[in-house]
């Protein structure tokens, strides 16, 4: 039986192996392995990647929104809005700043609904945190509009979006700060933990650049009390090497969506792009009737599919205290009962690929539910 892995990151490393293994030697010559020269390289062609003027290397995707709040000045009695669907981060991340997390509902897309956003803003509210949610960009434009007009800051969580544009703009470039992950099974990805935030603030930059090495503004001279979330040179080197490759794995990923798409539209609900939206899929995500027999179906035939997510952000125990409950957020519950990431990723072979579709196609046909 063929088998199809969620991921298949010893594939990816194969064929890299040889230029990674050479600069990770060149980097243990030098002897520099927290910061220094490859990070500050790293950091500056991400940057230009982004569009923005300055981008911090951090230890990974949570401290660079952690980092990017309380750099902010944003702490006890203030809100910040995010969706209700992402992963815990863009929750726990304004909890852990001492501020209080606000959810609000998404769209049909995983996107943070705008109009549901502009019903919760208070006079607390300091931010907004957008999430990028599958490498789909979220409606920044009209985000951008309502922060301008309440005087709140906007921090996307682009985590899950290296490459997003909307309308041609780059992630990570809307709002005062982007974050994100370097996971390993993020599109840019690590072999461990890495983050990164972009800015084209510059006081914010300078703040970041001392918030992410314990309030140090000299080596001797520390400003305000912060914690070590440095970038190791070892990740910096191998994402450095990798930026070569990304938009050729961001448009083999837009390949296999395509396929996925035409294929499965009569059968399950696939990811729609307006003109606007340049998704990179992260995770390629369908709303599919009877969906845990669908994954079970999928698993006997040797498929690995996951859920990201099946609990929403606001019924988490650890949300208890904010006193949401079943019913808030219709859509991310829903969608949290019928979501299922399908394999996507660079090293997806046309087999493996005609094979998910097929036995899809299969367990629908099969069992009459269309
Ligand atoms: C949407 C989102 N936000 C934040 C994070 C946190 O990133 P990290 O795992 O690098 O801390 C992730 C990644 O897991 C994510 O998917």
């Amino acid at each position: 039986m063929l088998k199809v892995p969620f991921v298949n990151l010893s594939l990816q490393h194969k064929a890299l192996k040889r230029p990674l293994l050479k600069s990770i030697a060149e980097m243990l010559d030098s002897g520099q392995f927290i910061l220094g020269p490859v990070v500050e390289e790293f950091e500056k062609t991400f940057a230009a990647f982004c569009d923005t003027q300055f981008a911090v290397g951090v230890d990974n995707g949570t401290n660079a929104l952690l980092l990017t709040l309380k750099a902010l000045g944003i702490g006890p009695g203030d809100e910040v809005i995010t969706a209700a669907n992402s992963f815990l981060a863009s929750a726990s991340c304004i909890a852990l700043a001492g501020a209080t997390p606000v959810f609000a509902d998404v769209r049909d897309d995983y996107a943070i609904d705008p109009y549901f956003v502009e019903s919760v803003i208070t006079s607390r509210t300091k931010a907004i945190i957008p999430v990028h949610l599958t490498g789909h960009p979220a409606e920044m434009d009209t985000i951008i509009q309502l922060a301008d007009k309440h005087c709140i800051y906007v921090v996307e969580d682009a985590a899950q979006a290296v490459g997003a544009k909307f309308a041609g703009q780059a992630v990570g470039s809307f709002g005062v700060a982007g974050c994100f992950s370097f996971h390993p099974l993020k599109i840019l990805n690590a072999v461990g933990d890495g983050g990164m935030i972009t800015t084209s603030d510059f006081a914010l930059y300078e703040m970041l650049l001392k918030a992410r090495n314990h309030g140090l503004k000299s080596r001797d001279e520390c400003e305000f009390w912060s914690f070590n979330a440095r970038l190791d040179a070892i990740q910096a080197i191998i994402l450095r090497e990798k930026m070569e490759y990304l938009n050729q794995w961001i448009s083999k990923r837009r390949d296999i969506a395509k396929i996925y798409s035409s294929e499965l539209a009569e059968f399950v609900k696939v990811p729609r792009e307006s003109e606007r939206e340049t998704s990179v899929y992260q995770t390629y995500v369908i709303q599919a009737e009877r969906r845990n027999q669908l994954q079970q179906y999928l698993a006997v035939r040797g498929i690995d599919t996951k859920i990201h997510y099946s609990i929403p952000i606001h019924l988490q125990e650890a949300a208890s205290s904010l006193g949401y409950k079943i019913g808030d957020f219709r859509v991310a519950e829903y969608q949290s009962n019928h979501i299922l990431s399908l394999p996507i990723y660079p090293e997806l072979s046309t087999e493996q690929l005609d094979y998910v579709v097929k036995t899809i196609k299969k367990f629908y046909m099969g069992t009459g539910a269309h």
